[in-house]
C-alpha cells in the first residue's frame, strides 16, 4: 500500500468502524454483521488487488484475498499469512526453504516478483536435484559459483561467450557443448569423434601442423581417430597395429626408435 493510501485508510478506516458501530447499535438484533467480501478490499487497498488482477497467476485463479488475509486489524490477529500454511514442508522439498519472499518479493505476484538471491545454490537443488548433484560432485571453477552466477533469471540459459573468449574463432555454443558436454562439469572433457583437426590445434598447434603435413597415412586421421574418449587420452602404437614385425626386427627396440613419431612418421 502506498503512503496516499494509508493516509486515505487511515481516515476511512475509524469512519468504517464508526458506522459499523452505529448500524450495530441500530439494528434490533445487534449483530455485528460488517463481515468483508473480496470486493470491498479495493474500496481501501488498490495495489493489491492490481497486482493480483495483472499478476496473481495461481494467487489470483485459486485464492481470494480472503483465503490468506482471513482477519482484518483491528479486531483480528491472523492478518497476514505464513506461506506455510497451505504451501506444507512436508509436501515438497523446495517448501522447507527459509524466507520464501527473499525470491517471491511479493506474495500478490508470487511468480512475476521473482527476483533470484545471488547466491542461490543449494535451494535451486530444491527441485533441480539432478544440476546440483553435478556441480557438487565434479569439483571445478563453475561449482565455486551461485547457480544465478549464470542464470541471471530464472530459465535463461548463458552463452559461454559471455564469459569466455572461443579457443579457436568462430566455435558457437554449440561447438563448446561438443566437448564440455555439461557446463555443471567442465573439466569432463569429452571431443566427439569428429572432432575436427584444427580444435585440437588450438593448443596443441605444432602436433597438428606436423600431422596435417604428413604424407604418411597417419596424416590423414583425425586426432580423435586414435586419442578417443575422455580428454586426454594416449593410444599405444600396438591398440591398432598389434605386432606388425617379428622379433628379429624390433630386437627390444620401441615401435618410435625406427618411426619417430606418430604425428610425423618415418618409414
Ligand atoms: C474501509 C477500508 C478498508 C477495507 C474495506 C479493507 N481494509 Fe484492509 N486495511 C485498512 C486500513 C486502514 C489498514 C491499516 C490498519 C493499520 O495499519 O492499523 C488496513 C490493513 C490491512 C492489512 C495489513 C494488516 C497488518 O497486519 O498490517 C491487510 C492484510 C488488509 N488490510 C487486508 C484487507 C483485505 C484482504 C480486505 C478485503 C477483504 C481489506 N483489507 C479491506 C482499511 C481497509
Ligand atoms: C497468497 C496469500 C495472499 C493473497 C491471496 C493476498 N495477500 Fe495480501 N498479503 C499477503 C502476505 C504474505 C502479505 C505480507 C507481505 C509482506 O510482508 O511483504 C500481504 C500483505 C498485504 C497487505 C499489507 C501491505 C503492507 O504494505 O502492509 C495488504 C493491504 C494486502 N495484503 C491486501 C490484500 C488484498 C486486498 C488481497 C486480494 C486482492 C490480497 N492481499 C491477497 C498474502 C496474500
Ligand atoms: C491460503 C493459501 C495460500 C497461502 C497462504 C499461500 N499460497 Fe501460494 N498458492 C496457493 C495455491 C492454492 C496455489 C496454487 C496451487 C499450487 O501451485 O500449489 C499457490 C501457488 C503459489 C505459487 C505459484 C503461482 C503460479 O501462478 O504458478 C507460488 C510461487 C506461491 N504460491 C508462493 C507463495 C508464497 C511465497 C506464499 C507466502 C508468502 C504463499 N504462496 C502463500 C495457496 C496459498
Ligand atoms: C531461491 C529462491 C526461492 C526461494 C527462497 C523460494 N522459492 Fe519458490 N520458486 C522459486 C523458483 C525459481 C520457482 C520456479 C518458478 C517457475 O517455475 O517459473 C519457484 C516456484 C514456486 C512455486 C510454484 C511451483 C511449485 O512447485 O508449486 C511455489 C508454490 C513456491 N515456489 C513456493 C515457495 C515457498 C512456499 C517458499 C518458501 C518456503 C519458496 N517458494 C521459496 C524460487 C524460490
Ligand atoms: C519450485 C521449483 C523450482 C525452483 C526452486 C527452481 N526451478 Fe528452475 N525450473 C523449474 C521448472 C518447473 C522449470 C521448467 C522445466 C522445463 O521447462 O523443463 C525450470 C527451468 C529452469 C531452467 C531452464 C531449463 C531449460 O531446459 O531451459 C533453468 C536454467 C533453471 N530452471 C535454473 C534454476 C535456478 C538457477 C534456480 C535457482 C535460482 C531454479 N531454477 C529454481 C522449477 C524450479
Ligand atoms: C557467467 C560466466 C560464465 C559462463 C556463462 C560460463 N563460464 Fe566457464 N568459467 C567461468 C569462470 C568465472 C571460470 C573460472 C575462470 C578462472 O578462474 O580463470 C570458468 C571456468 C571454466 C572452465 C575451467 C574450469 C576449471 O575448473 O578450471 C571451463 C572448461 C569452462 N569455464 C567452460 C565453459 C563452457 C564450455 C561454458 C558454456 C557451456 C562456460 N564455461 C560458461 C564463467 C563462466
Ligand atoms: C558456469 C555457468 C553455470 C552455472 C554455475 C550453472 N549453470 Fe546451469 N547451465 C549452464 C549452461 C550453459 C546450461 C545450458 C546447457 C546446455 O544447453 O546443454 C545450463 C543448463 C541448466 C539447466 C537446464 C537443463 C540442463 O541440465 O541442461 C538447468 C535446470 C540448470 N542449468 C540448473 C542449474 C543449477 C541448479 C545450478 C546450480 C547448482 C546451475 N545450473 C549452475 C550454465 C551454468
Ligand atoms: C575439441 C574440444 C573442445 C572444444 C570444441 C572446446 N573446448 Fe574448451 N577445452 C578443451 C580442452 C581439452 C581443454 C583443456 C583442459 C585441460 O587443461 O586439461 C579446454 C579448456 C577450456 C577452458 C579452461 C581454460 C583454458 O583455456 O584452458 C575454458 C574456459 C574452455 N575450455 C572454454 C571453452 C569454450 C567457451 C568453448 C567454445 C567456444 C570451448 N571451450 C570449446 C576442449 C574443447
Ligand atoms: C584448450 C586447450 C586444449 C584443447 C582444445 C585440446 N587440448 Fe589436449 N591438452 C591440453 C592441455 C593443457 C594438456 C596437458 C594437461 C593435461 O594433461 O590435461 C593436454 C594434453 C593432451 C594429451 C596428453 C598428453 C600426455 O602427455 O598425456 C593428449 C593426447 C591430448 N591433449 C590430445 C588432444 C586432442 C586429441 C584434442 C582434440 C580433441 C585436444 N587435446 C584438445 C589442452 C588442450
Ligand atoms: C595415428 C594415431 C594418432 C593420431 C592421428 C594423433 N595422435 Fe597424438 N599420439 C598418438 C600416439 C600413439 C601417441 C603416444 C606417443 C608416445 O608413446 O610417445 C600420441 C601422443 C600425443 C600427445 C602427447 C605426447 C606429445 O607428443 O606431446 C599429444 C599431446 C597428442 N598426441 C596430440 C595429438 C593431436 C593434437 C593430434 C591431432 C592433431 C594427434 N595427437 C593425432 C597417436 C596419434
Ligand atoms: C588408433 C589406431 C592407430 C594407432 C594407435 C597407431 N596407428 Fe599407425 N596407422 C593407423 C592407421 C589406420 C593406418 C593406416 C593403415 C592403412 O591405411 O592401411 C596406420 C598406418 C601406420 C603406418 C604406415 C604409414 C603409411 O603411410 O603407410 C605406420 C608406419 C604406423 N601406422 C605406425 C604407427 C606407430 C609407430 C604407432 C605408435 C606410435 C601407430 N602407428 C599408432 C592407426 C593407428
Ligand atoms: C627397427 C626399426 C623398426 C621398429 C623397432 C619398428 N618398425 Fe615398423 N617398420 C619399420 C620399417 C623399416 C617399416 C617399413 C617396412 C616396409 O615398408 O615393408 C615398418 C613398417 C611398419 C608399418 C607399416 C606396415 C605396412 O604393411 O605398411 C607399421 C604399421 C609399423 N611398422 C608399425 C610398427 C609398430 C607398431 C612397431 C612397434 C611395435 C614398429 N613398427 C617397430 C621399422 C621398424
Amino acid at each position: 500500500m502506498k503512503n496516499g493510501t494509508k493516509l486515505h485508510g487511515a481516515i476511512l478506516f475509524p469512519s468504517v468502524l464508526l458506522l459499523a458501530v452505529c448500524l450495530w447499535l441500530a439494528s434490533p438484533a445487534r449483530a455485528l454483521d460488517v463481515q468483508l467480501q473480496p470486493t470491498d478490499c479495493v474500496k481501501c487497498h488498490q495495489d493489491e488487488p492490481a497486482w493480483i488482477n495483472a499478476n496473481g497467476g495461481k494467487h489470483k485463479t485459486e485464492i481470494t484475498c480472503l483465503d490468506c488475509h482471513v482477519e482484518h486489524l483491528p479486531w483480528g490477529s491472523d492478518t497476514i499469512p505464513k506461506c506455510s500454511r497451505c504451501h506444507d514442508p512436508g509436501d515438497q522439498k523446495h517448501f522447507t526453504l527459509e524466507n520464501c519472499l527473499g525470491c517471491h518479493t511479493n506474495p500478490h505476484m508470487p511468480i512475476a516478483s521473482l527476483k533470484l538471491l545471488p547466491d542461490a545454490k543449494t535451494q535451486c537443488g530444491t527441485c533441480h536435484e539432478q544440476e546440483l548433484a553435478w556441480i557438487e560432485q565434479n569439483p571445478s571453477k563453475h561449482a565455486e559459483k551461485s547457480c544465478v552466477f549464470c542464470h541471471w533469471a530464472h530459465g535463461k540459459i548463458p552463452n559461454c561467450s559471455k564469459c569466455h573468449e572461443p579457443h579457436l574463432a568462430g566455435q558457437t555454443m554449440e561447438n563448446c557443448l561438443s566437448c564440455h558436454r555439461n557446463p555443471h562439469k567442465p573439466l569432463n572433457i569429452l571431443p566427439p569423434d569428429n572432432t575436427p583437426v584444427a580444435y585440437c590445434g588450438a593448443c596443441h598447434d605444432e602436433i597438428a601442423a606436423k600431422l596435417v603435413k604428413m604424407e604418411y597415412k597417419h596424416g590423414k586421421l583425425l586426432c580423435v581417430y586414435c586419442h578417443k574418449g575422455q580428454h586426454p587420452t594416449v593410444p599405444k602404437c600396438q591398440d591398432c597395429h598389434g605386432t606388425p614385425h617379428g622379433a628379429g626386427i624390433l630386437k627390444g627396440r620401441a615401435c618410435l626408435d625406427c618411426h619417430r613419431d606418430p604425428h610425423d612418421l618415418l618409414r
